[in-house]
């Protein structure tokens, strides 16, 4: 493919990079932060398999992204690993001319030994996993699923034996709700190899009754940890990664925060979003995204669709987690309307 298009920049002078990619809208957890049960239950209408991008699709599409600079790919979903074949999917990503990281960001419940490693034979370079709790009853509370904690934690187990370059273990923390278990998961972690990532509780999508006071701070999350284990602040591997790395001064490994809210990255962010149905977000808690699956089934060819995509980027200017921080923890006007649910984008 010969394209003519060059690296772009959008309004706050930000390359594109990365693209997040949702396969599906659909997870086997009910977190209530998430996709609580009240809204996401028996009657909720998931999108249907003839809406979804096909790999092929999917594939075009990043071949065209990969034009404009994005060298970074994460599946994501909902929950990735309940789309059939996507063993199938990393491995058409994974080939292409462009791609040097192909990750995921799964909840591991349905990750077998089997699994892992042919994902990793596919192509797939790193996990990351989601655990809010090591304690059964948080876990439960959390989660509102009967998925044993023992089949997270087996997945963990063989993601590691897999040999992955990286596995994080992310763990979002809400105040009064699962903090009691950041010593318990550092503890469990250290020593492990995993990266444990503690997530300051956002206020994504509309269900999740967000409120400034539920937030852990990173600074808390730090000096709590301080009092049982030493840390020492680490360099970022590259400019916008989206965790501050810390290592534990004894040599028991990593851990990382991810502080959207009392230490916002917008400045860095050259991260795209593509939906399971190929629209386009430019921002994590944009109301709406631009519509490239029509133009896809349209039969354009790849140029208009690149098009498509720069005048997007360059128009783009987002910065959502800033202004909610420079407004004291109240969110932007734009949310006022709906905004994207984290299900439905993939985090
Ligand atoms: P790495 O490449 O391993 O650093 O992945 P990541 O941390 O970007 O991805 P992951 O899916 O593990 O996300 C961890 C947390 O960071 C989730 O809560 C995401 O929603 C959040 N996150 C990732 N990218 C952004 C972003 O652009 N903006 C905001 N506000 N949060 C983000
Ligand atoms: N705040 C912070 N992180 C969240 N995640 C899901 N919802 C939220 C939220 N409201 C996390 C998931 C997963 C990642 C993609 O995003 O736990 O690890
Ligand atoms: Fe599923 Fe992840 Fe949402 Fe939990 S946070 S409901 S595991 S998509
Ligand atoms: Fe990027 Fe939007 Fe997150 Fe800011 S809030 S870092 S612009 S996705």
């Amino acid at each position: 493919m010969t394209l003519k298009v060059n690296a772009i920049l959008d309004q706050r002078l930000r390359p594109l990079s990365d693209l997040r990619i949702s396969v599906t809208d659909r997870c086997n957890f009910r977190c209530g932060y998430c996709m609580p049960r009240d809204i996401f239950g028996k009657g909720y209408k998931f999108l249907k398999q003839t809406q979804l991008l096909t790999f092929e699709e999917i594939q075009r599409l990043v071949a065209i992204f990969t034009e404009y600079g994005v060298s970074k790919i994460r599946l994501t979903g909902g929950e990735p690993l309940l789309r059939r074949d996507i063993e199938k999917l990393v491995q058409m990503l994974a080939k292409l001319e462009g791609i040097n990281d192909v990750a995921m960001t799964t909840n591991a419940s349905l990750l077998t030994r089997e699994r892992a490693e042919q994902l990793k034979e596919a192509g797939l370079n790193r996990l990351n996993i989601s655990l809010d709790a090591l304690d059964r009853d948080i876990y439960q509370q959390i989660n509102e699923i009967n998925v044993p904690l023992s089949d997270v934690l087996n997945g963990i187990e063989y993601a590691l034996e897999a040999g992955y370059s990286s596995v994080k273990v992310n763990m979002v923390v809400q105040k009064g709700v699962n903090h009691t278990d950041i010593l318990p998961m550092a503890r469990h972690f250290r020593n492990t190899g995993v990266i444990l990532r503690f997530i300051e509780f956002m206020d994504v999508g509309n269900h999740n009754d967000w409120s400034l006071d539920q937030v852990f701070t990173a600074a808390e999350i730090v000096a709590h940890i301080n009092e049982e284990f030493s840390l020492e602040p680490v360099e970022a591997n590259y400019h916008g990664e989206v965790a501050k790395r810390w290592h534990y001064s004894d040599g028991a490994g990593e851990i990382g925060i991810i502080s959207s809210i009392s230490q916002p990255f917008c400045g860095g962010c050259s991260r795209a979003r593509l939906s399971a149905v190929g629209e386009l977000f430019t921002c994590l808690f944009a109301n709406a995204g631009f519509d490239l699956r029509s133009l896809l089934r349209a039969g354009h060819d790849d140029q208009v669709i690149a098009n498509r995509i720069g005048q997007i980027w360059r128009r783009r200017d987002d910065q959502y987690s800033e202004v909610r921080s420079s407004q004291g923890g109240s969110a932007p006007s734009s949310s006022v309307k709906r905004k994207v649910e984290m299900s439905y984008i993939g985090g």
